[in-house]
């Protein structure tokens, strides 16, 4: 198989797909003039959108880092994604096609098709239900603890609407994590399901809400969603069923939408960080609504006739940015499917390519070598053929994974990149943008920042990195979609992205840029880690397992995985009393999964006397990652903090022993 990365898109692909094939240089000078008039730049893309009220002022700066969008303008996002289609020819087109998990006779068992007008209808009830029965105003804030069923974006959409803030936690949350990020946001109701169908088995979400809901005292109404038909306790007073209040509520109640302020709150999603609690992180609408505008545009080229899909589930940024307001403010049809990508069978994602027709489809790099695994043979029992255009996002994606997918799926021949962003960031960063202009596509890259957006790579200094050289990920600029601030706690978030490098915002990622200019993220410089996409902070495994009662220390790291990406190991020290062994690791990480959920599965507990520490009782964490992974220590890069090179390499072998032992 001979491979070009320079291949002739225009050719190829067109009417759909690429507009322009370019150099690396041609983008570059593109890219300068819209980073050096960035202000301007965005204000043309956010006129795209429709404004109640135009702004004043693209831009204020007098309070950096909280950098305000488009202020004075005043706007809504449910209105962009509905309202603004209901008075077009898209009233009819399908908005979303949901496929729930079980399957019969080789068909899924329930398949929904809503179309704008559908979708419409149904938010503005779900509004007037949560205007009327609910009492709540404008800045209030809703918990969304659901699944990934229909009424998931139908409550985020009706919570925009009223210019609600809605915080939604992953359901493969623990009822801790529940309880922790709903305390946080100061949710007053919160919406959850009897249950969901994950791998043929009922998970009882409505009892881990339960157990979540006797640990905050905020949330005064609970909103249950009927989906898996198990049994549910309602609590006399504060739980109702869904479908007992929304049949009260006419079929054609409609709710003006608020024109709420482009810096107002859309939305708190909660994202792991170094240390502490997970930080909540607060967008705003008009800025971030730009960006997902522009990205779904430039980066996935999206069409009116296209089907689109994105296979995250919207219990993280990428669902909210890519599921629900990205495709629903252009248009489109996309696909949102409850379950696991390879259940009941390993080609269960290729049939829905097949079934809906996929043109446009977005995965992740844990899900492709989760693929990759089973054979291509699953691959090619379906038609693929209508797929277009691809892109990666989560983890860095390795060559292998790329070129699989690009061989079996892409035909060779499609766009497929790898986006960079994070919860942070709202939208994609850093990527090929085959919608606008696009450049050779290389396997496993980023490629290069997208229009408007000053990304760099530096060393610790601040100053630019040498070509090939691995350095931290920095965006000079403020960006539609940045965050407003971390919820609650806004010296956060001055401290942990905007000091490093004075001004500009560090990502906590490694990065390097090639001789053409690309940019590779390498994963992260911090103590986060990315287990199958999913982002975890070392210290809440951490101070879970502390809080066993066995458990008197514990480090966690994390160590390569062949599908994963990476999985958490826990180095743990016994309290006095406890002795190790087969019993108290498996109790350990079921313990763990209890704590902060299945997300969060140990992939080992290794039991040690002594943790390695500098003189200020720090774990030294590479020393002990650099161990977990069999790594020589001549090979942990940066030296901890305060630790000499003599004192590392004798806490490495001493460490090594303790586990030969
Ligand atoms: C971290 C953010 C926002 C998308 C979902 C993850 C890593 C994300 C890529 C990519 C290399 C990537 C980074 C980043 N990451 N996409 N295409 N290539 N690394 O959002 O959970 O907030 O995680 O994911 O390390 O910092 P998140």
């Amino acid at each position: 198989m001979s491979v070009s990365w320079s291949l002739p898109f225009e050719e190829k692909i067109s009417p759909h797909g690429i507009q322009k094939l370019v150099s690396e240089d041609a983008y570059k000078e593109f890219h300068n003039k819209t980073v050096n008039s960035y202000r301007n730049f965005w204000a043309n893309v956010a006129l795209e959108l429709e404004w109640f009220k135009p702004w004043e002022k693209v831009l204020d700066e007098t309070n950096p880092p909280f950098y305000r969008w488009f202020v004075g303008g005043e706007l809504n996002a449910s209105y962009l994604c509905l309202d603004r289609h209901v008075k077009t020819w898209r009233k009819n087109k399908i908005a979303l096609i949901w496929e729930g998990e079980p399957m019969k006779d080789g068909k899924p068992v329930e398949v929904k098709r809503l179309t704008y007008y559908d979708l419409y209808r149904e938010v503005n009830r779900v509004a007037y239900l949560f205007k009327k029965r609910y009492n709540l105003k404008r800045g209030d804030t809703v918990g969304i603890y659901l699944p990934m069923i229909p009424e998931l974006p139908i409550v985020m959409l009706a919570a925009a609407r009223l210019g609600v803030v809605f915080s939604v936690v992953f359901s493969g949350f623990s009822a801790d994590a529940l309880a922790e990020r709903m305390n946080d946001a100061d949710a007053k109701l919160l919406i959850t399901a009897d249950g969901v169908w994950r791998r043929g088995k009922i998970l009882d979400l409505k009892s881990i809400a339960d157990e979540a809901l006797k640990k905050t005292n905020k949330i005064s109404k609970v909103l249950v969603i009927r989906r898996a038909g198990n049994q549910v306790n309602l609590q006399q007073g504060r739980d109702e069923l869904f479908d007992d209040v929304i049949n009260e509520i006419p079929y054609n109640a409609t709710v003006e939408p608020e024109s709420v302020r482009s810096e107002d709150p859309l939305y708190i999603l909660y994202t792991s960080g170094t240390t502490g609690k997970p930080k909540g992180q607060v967008h705003d609408v008009g800025g971030y609504m730009t960006l997902l505008h522009a990205t779904m545009k430039w980066i996935f080229d999206i069409r009116d006739t296209d089907v689109y899909w994105c296979t995250a589930d919207i219990g993280w940024v990428t669902g909210h940015s890519y599921v629900v307001f990205g495709p629903l403010m252009e248009g489109a049809t996309g696909i949102m499917y409850e379950g696991a990508l390879d259940f009941p069978q390993p080609d269960r994602w290729s049939s829905i390519i097949e079934r809906y027709g996929v043109n446009i489809f977005y995965t992740s790099p844990t899900a492709i070598r989760g693929w990759m695994k089973n054979g291509e043979e699953w691959v090619k029992k379906h038609d693929t053929s209508t797929v277009r255009l691809m892109h990666s996002v989560g983890e860095p994606i390795n060559p292998e994974a790329w070129r699989w997918l690009f061989r079996l799926v892409g035909r060779e021949s499609v766009p497929f990149g790898s986006t960079w962003w994070m919860t942070e960031t709202g939208g994609i960063l850093i990527s090929h943008t085959p919608g606008l202009l696009m450049v050779p596509m290389k396997p496993g890259t980023n490629g290069f920042p997208i229009p408007g957006v000053k990304a760099e790579v530096v060393d610790e200094n601040g100053n630019a990195q040498k070509e090939g050289q691995r350095g931290y990920l920095i965006i000079r600029n403020p960006w539609p979609g940045m965050p407003l601030t971390i919820h609650k706690d806004p010296q956060k978030f001055v401290q942990v992205y905007f000091s490093k490098f004075s001004g500009a915002f560090y990502t906590g990622d490694y990065a390097v840029r090639d001789k053409d200019g690309y940019f590779w993220v390498l994963g992260r410089a911090d103590e986060v880690i990315k287990v199958a996409g999913h982002r975890l902070g070392t210290y809440e495994l951490e101070s879970a397992l502390i809080q066993h009662r066995a458990v008197a220390e514990a480090a966690v790291v994390g160590v390569p995985d062949e599908v994963k990406g990476e999985v958490p190991v826990a180095f743990v020290i016994l309290r006095q009393g406890f002795k190790p062994g087969e019993e108290l690791r498996k109790e350990l990480r079921e313990w763990v999964r209890g704590k902060v959920g299945p997300v969060a599965s140990l992939k080992d507990v290794l039991f040690v006397s002594k943790l390695p520490k500098t003189r200020s009782a720090k774990i030294m964490r590479r020393v002990v990652q650099a161990v977990a992974v069999g790594k020589p220590v001549g090979d942990v890069t940066t030296l901890e903090d305060e630790a000499s090179v003599e004192e590392v390499k004798r806490a490495y072998s001493q460490l090594q022993e303790e586990l030969k032992g």
